[in-house]
């Protein structure tokens, strides 16, 4: 049963106390408040979903609603809102929960519903930051996918925000929870030096898309195409006749702007970098303890760089009509302890494709995806087991206890075990911005065709004006970010 005046007039109340406290008992993740969570664990929280494209379908929708009921869906496109809610009310129909579900274009009819408690956002990457801070204004909870932000400042935006409102915030980077504990386990080795001391990370990515020069095209009729772009500058439309992928997760669209293939432009998104690059990298560092803001500079190279466009030398693609994010690169990211890390879009040489390969100053090493956790060191966990806590400790609130964590869906049990108990997520903001940042970094030293050196304490490229540039975009009128 949900009690939402009850937990409402608690929540205020609270709050207000706290503020007027300092909040000094009520401290979150990032040193602000922390606001108040449900009064009784049976109490289900109220959903609304911003962006319903492929990751409602196969992620978001599925396993949220196995914690509460929808309140919304919400798309710019009607066509996607449509099939979006179907699913909720299929599933709601199942459940037997109420069969009425509002559907919005605009998100922040979402935001103004009082019985949405979290909203998960599944939109393109540039519209991530603005709905995130507007819904925790608003007082929400927020899942959001990854990459959460397109650049430096819209981090430093969320995390401000964070801390004065004390929402919780998961980001969608379900390897630190999912896949059989793999990615954690990996981790976990390489804190606990099973492999001694670090000395290379190769990590793969796969190249991003290239693509024939796409046509100009009119929109589809459902879709708003001036609202998809949010704060980009306005482009025109472009998408193919037919359409390619007739299997997999594109599967259904043309390549064009828009839906799916939007992650393959740097004006939306940052191709490889911070689609996969979200999600291995963030392992990488997770693994090598290099998430606090005192590691000191790193030094990114770019030793191989293939664009499909050419790019000016302030970095800025020059063909607008196809993808324009590397489909090919090699850069050498060195920390301040000398430990190197490859990020790359393959390594044949290694054997492998998609993945993060940590080796030892010792010689050993071993590899990490979604599908295998293999090598040496990991054939010794059978003599040598990991010691007991040794999974906990890689988060600043232990997931690890739940029978679910590990499983498929534990990510988004994670999150809503955290808007009960306003603990931190596995996957808080704060380490998920420090972690993009230096996928910002590298896609800016690629895009400069030259090494930079990123500081994460100051979160600038020292009096590197041209990287500099890179640290906050102007935003479409109407469309800032304001935090
Ligand atoms: N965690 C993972 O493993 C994983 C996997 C796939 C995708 N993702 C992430 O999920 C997000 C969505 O990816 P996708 O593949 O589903 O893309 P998609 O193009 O299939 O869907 C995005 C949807 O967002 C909608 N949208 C755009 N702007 C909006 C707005 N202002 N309000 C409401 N809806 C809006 C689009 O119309 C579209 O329907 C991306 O950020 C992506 O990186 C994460």
């Amino acid at each position: 049963m949900r009690s939402r005046t009850t937990r409402r007039r608690f929540l205020q109340t609270a709050t207000a106390g706290c503020l007027l406290a300092g909040g000094a008992s009520f401290e979150n993740a990032v040193g602000g408040i922390r606001a108040t969570g449900f009064q009784s664990p049976n109490e289900q929280p109220g959903i609304a979903f911003v962006g319903t494209g492929i990751r409602y379908h196969t992620y978001h929708g599925k396993q949220a609603l196995k914690h509460g009921p929808c309140i919304a869906v919400c798309d710019v496109d009607s066509l996607q809102a449509g099939r979006a809610l179907q699913v909720a009310i299929d599933h709601h129909r199942t459940a037997k929960r109420p069969l009425v579900i509002d559907a919005f274009e605009d998100y922040r009819r979402v935001l103004d519903n009082k019985d949405v408690d979290v909203v998960v956002i599944g939109t393109v990457d540039h519209w991530h930051s603005k709905i995130a801070i507007d819904s925790m204004l608003a007082g929400k909870d927020v899942y959001c996918e990854k990459p959460v932000t397109l650049t430096i400042r819209e981090g430093q935006q969320i995390l401000e925000t964070q801390k004065k409102t004390g929402r919780i915030v998961q980001v969608g980077t379900q390897q630190r929870t999912e896949f059989a504990k793999r990615f954690a386990t990996a981790a976990a080795m390489v804190r606990e030096k099973r492999i001694g001391d670090v000395a290379e990370v190769n990590i793969c990515l796969g190249g991003s898309r290239n693509c024939e020069p796409l046509p100009r095209a009119t929109p589809p009729k459902t879709l708003n195409w001036d609202l998809w772009q949010g704060q980009c500058q306005h482009k025109d439309y472009r998408a193919e006749k037919i359409v390619r992928d007739q299997s997999g997760w594109g599967a259904g669209f043309p390549f064009g702007r828009a839906h799916r293939y939007y992650r393959w432009f740097y004006e939306y998104s940052g191709g490889k970098l911070t689609d996969w690059g979200a999600h291995h990298v963030d392992i990488a560092m997770w693994a090598l303890n290099k998430l606090g803001d005192d590691i000191g500079p790193i030094s990114i190279e770019p030793l191989e760089v293939v664009h499909p466009v050419p790019l000016d030398p302030k970095g800025m693609p020059l063909a607008e009509d196809r993808f324009n994010c590397a489909v090919s690169f090699k850069v050498k990211c060195t920390f301040s302890d000398g430990v190197v890390m490859y990020v790359r879009d393959t390594a044949k040489e290694l054997g492998f494709t998609n993945g993060i390969m940590f080796a030892g100053r010792n010689k050993s090493r071993f590899l990490v995806n979604r599908g295998k956790l293999v090598g040496a060191p990991v054939e010794g966990l059978k003599n040598k087991p990991l010691p007991s806590g040794s999974l906990g400790s890689l988060y600043i609130d232990d997931p690890t206890e739940g029978d679910q964590y590990g499983k498929p869906g534990y990510h988004m049990t994670n999150f809503m075990e955290c808007v009960k108990s306003r603990n931190t997520p596995a996957s808080d903001m704060l380490s998920h911005h420090r972690m993009l940042n230096v996928c910002h970094a590298i896609n800016i030293a690629m895009r400069l065709q030259r090494r930079v050196v990123f500081d994460p304490k100051t979160e600038r490229f020292g009096d590197d004006r041209l990287a500099n540039s890179f640290i906050e975009r102007e935003q479409r009128k109407g469309f800032e970010i304001g935090a």
